[in-house]
């Protein structure tokens, strides 16, 4: 493959954690920085690739040279995923909010001096990955999810890669020995049809030049 083996392709890449309404100025979300996923979105972008970043509220900045769509909630990230298609490929590496507040006011909510604090009421998000993996016209040829486990990584992550219906997953250890959390390093398996491939432990730069690299041959191959 030459330098650039993504050009002309197209990659839809989602990122960071969401954020879920109470009300007007208050919010559920996650401790997702959102580097991962923009380290991958970056590198499928110098490898030629035009990509869609569909992100949450991140810490971290977007990359240069990709096309950004800022979401909030897990509907806007889905309903952007699915706006975001046709694509050859779709890496979904953002931390969606599994609940959102089914009872999320209108106005801001107030301490009405009885001394009771509210209920909310939580309803199921979406599943964007199980969404985009989905057999029909829109489906990107390749979905890659993402696994963050503590044990039985590989048993885990295969089990989530039929379940989701995504053609890889690219599986985290994060047990709390690896230091993985909140560190610069990841240490992932990939997991395809054809079994699972531990890397070594790597930079997240790296880990997302492989894993883009690993897509241009999974499309130049077709
Ligand atoms: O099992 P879990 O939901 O943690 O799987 C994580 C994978 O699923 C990640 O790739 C994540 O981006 C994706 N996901 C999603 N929409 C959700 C929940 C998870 O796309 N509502």
């Amino acid at each position: 493959l030459g330098p650039r083996p993504l050009a002309g392709r197209s990659v839809l890449v989602t990122s960071g954690p969401t954020h879920e309404p109470i009300d007007p100025v208050r919010y559920i979300a996650n401790r997702s920085s959102g580097a991962q996923g923009t380290a991958i979105a970056a590198a499928l972008a110098a490898l030629g690739a035009r990509v869609r970043f569909v992100t949450g509220p991140a810490e971290v900045a977007p990359p240069a040279g990709v096309e950004v769509i800022r979401v909030q909630t897990a509907r806007e990230m889905l309903e952007a995923a699915r706006a975001a298609l046709p694509a050859d490929a779709a890496v979904m590496a953002a931390a969606v909010a599994d609940w959102r507040v089914a009872n999320a006011s209108g106005s801001k909510m107030k301490k009405d001096g009885s001394g009771r604090a509210p209920a909310l009421d939580f309803a199921e998000n979406p599943d964007i990955l199980r969404e985009i993996s989905a057999p029909g016209p829109a489906r990107p040829g390749l979905v890659i999810g993402f696994a963050a486990e503590t044990d039985e990584v590989v048993a885990h992550a295969t089990a989530k890669r039929l379940r989701k219906g995504c053609d890889w997953i690219l599986a985290n250890d994060v047990s709390p020995a690896t230091g993985i959390m909140g560190g610069t390093e990841n240490a992932v398996t990939l997991i395809t049809a054809d079994g699972a491939e531990t890397w070594p432990r790597l930079a997240k730069d790296e880990v997302a030049r492989r894993l883009a690299q690993r897509i241009a041959e999974a499309i130049a191959a077709g």
